[in-house]
């Protein structure tokens, strides 16, 4: 019996890794579907989902073979017994030493018994199942946080708006090599801090170490002069707002997706953020203004609509320190100047940190930091860059013409 269990058992800890695969194949294939079909992957696709689901249906049949095994032999059991009860008993009642009262009792009594048996079958048949299930909930159960909270609070800090990384060095949990090495930075209230350098050269993952979406390896990033690992994370998210290179929008209208930066905005407040974000323009457009419809991930927006959002959102929280990653790259050269010149006038001591693909977006910042390979490799404003930092020099002359710098 125990053997036939752990048998089973494994089975069904197989099956469910193959019912997952079959779930991520059929999520996949929903949320790629244009793609698929722009690039004409539609047999494919199915063929693929069809090798999982052939897959998962062998296991399923081998798992179902050895638990079936188990019912004929209770079945057995129970007739053998069955009929050895009475067969016995009949051979007592015309012997004399038994009644038919007593037979009949006690074939009741037996058929009880093996119903028992019977249930009990039934539970180990569905333990290794619910053994798997239960294993895979205390998974994600157990998890622990990595990211902790601290106790600092917000009002005893030193200072206000300010970023400072002081040699971080940083990988992403399970990566061999480190993403960042030895990044010192600092931005004050008032400025601009632009990262400008090559994709997949770290700048994303600078900024997210900012709201503490990671911990640094080495090295402390500090806010406002304090680690932040001391803060309680919602009071150090609470300072941020950061406006990601992936942007999400919930399914809602505009007003309850700008909402999400503060909850009870009103009319005037989300005026204020679409302003400033040059968003308003488009907003207006729309049939019901700010109470327009907005599909599950925004996708009823264009990719720049989206982005404004995104922007928008962020500035309803009037954070003190802006983070922005590649926000501005949807846009149009003049909106993006718009935007900035905005964001300028409206942001006061607060900082802005911000990663960008064009040289002419960060011309006026205060401190651009050039990035490669998750280093950096120049550090210091347009002009002074332009002297200094080769990698960066070249980035300006392709894009602005060399005869421009
Ligand atoms: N969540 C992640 N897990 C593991 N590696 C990642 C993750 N995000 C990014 N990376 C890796 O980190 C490197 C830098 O990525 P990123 O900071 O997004 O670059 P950039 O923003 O400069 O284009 C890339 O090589 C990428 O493969
Ligand atoms: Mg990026």
């Amino acid at each position: 019996m125990w053997h036939c269990h752990s048998v089973s058992s494994r089975y069904s800890v197989k099956l469910r890794k193959k019912l997952d695969r079959l779930n991520q194949l059929f999520l996949e294939s929903l949320e790629g579907v244009r793609v698929i079909r722009a690039f004409n992957k539609q047999q494919a696709e199915s063929r693929r989902f069809g090798e999982a689901n052939a897959d998962y249906a062998a296991t399923a049949m081998l798992s179902g073979r050895i638990t079936s095994l188990l019912l004929p032999l209770i079945n057995v059991i129970f007739g053998v017994t069955t009929a050895a009860v009475l067969g016995l008993g009949a051979h007592y009642v015309e012997t004399g030493a038994m009644e038919v009262g007593s037979l009949v009792a006690n074939s009741q009594y037996i058929s009880m018994v093996l119903m028992s048996v019977m249930m009990l079958a039934l539970v180990i048949m569905m333990f290794p199942t619910a053994y798997a299930c239960a294993g895979r909930i205390a998974e994600v159960l157990e998890t622990e946080a990595t990211i902790r909270d601290g106790s600092f609070s917000l009002s005893e800090r030193p200072l206000r708006s300010t970023v400072e990384f002081r040699h971080v060095t940083f990988a992403y949990p399970g990566a061999q090599e480190p993403i960042l090495k030895d990044i010192s930075f600092e931005a004050h209230p008032g400025e601009i801090t632009a990262i400008i350098g090559g994709t997949g050269r770290g700048k994303s993952s600078i900024l997210k170490l900012i709201p503490r979406l990671y911990d640094p390896l080495f090295g402390e990033v500090l806010i406002d002069g304090v680690n932040a690992k001391e803060y309680a994370v919602d009071d150090l998210r609470s300072l941020i707002g950061y406006v990601p290179q992936k942007n999400v929008l919930f399914s809602g209208d505009i007003a309850s997706n700008l909402n999400f930066g503060k909850e009870d905005g009103a009319q005037q407040d989300w005026q204020a953020a679409a302003k400033i974000a040059c968003a308003e323009e488009f907003i207006l457009k729309k049939e019901n203004g700010y109470h327009d419809r907005v599909a599950q991930g925004g996708t009823n927006l264009s990719g720049g609509q989206r982005q404004r959002m995104a922007i928008a959102r962020a500035i309803m929280k009037q954070p003190e320190i802006y983070v922005f990653d590649d926000s501005f790259s949807a846009l149009d050269m003049k909106t993006d100047q718009t935007l900035r010149k905005n964001l300028k006038a409206a942001m006061g001591d607060a900082t802005i940190i911000l990663v960008a693909q064009r040289v002419s977006t960060i011309l006026d910042a205060d401190r651009i930091l050039v990035v490669d390979d998750g280093m950096i490799v120049g550090q210091g404003t347009h002009q002074e860059l332009l002297k200094s930092c080769p990698l960066y020099r070249e980035i300006a002359e392709i894009q602005l013409g060399k005869e421009c710098v």
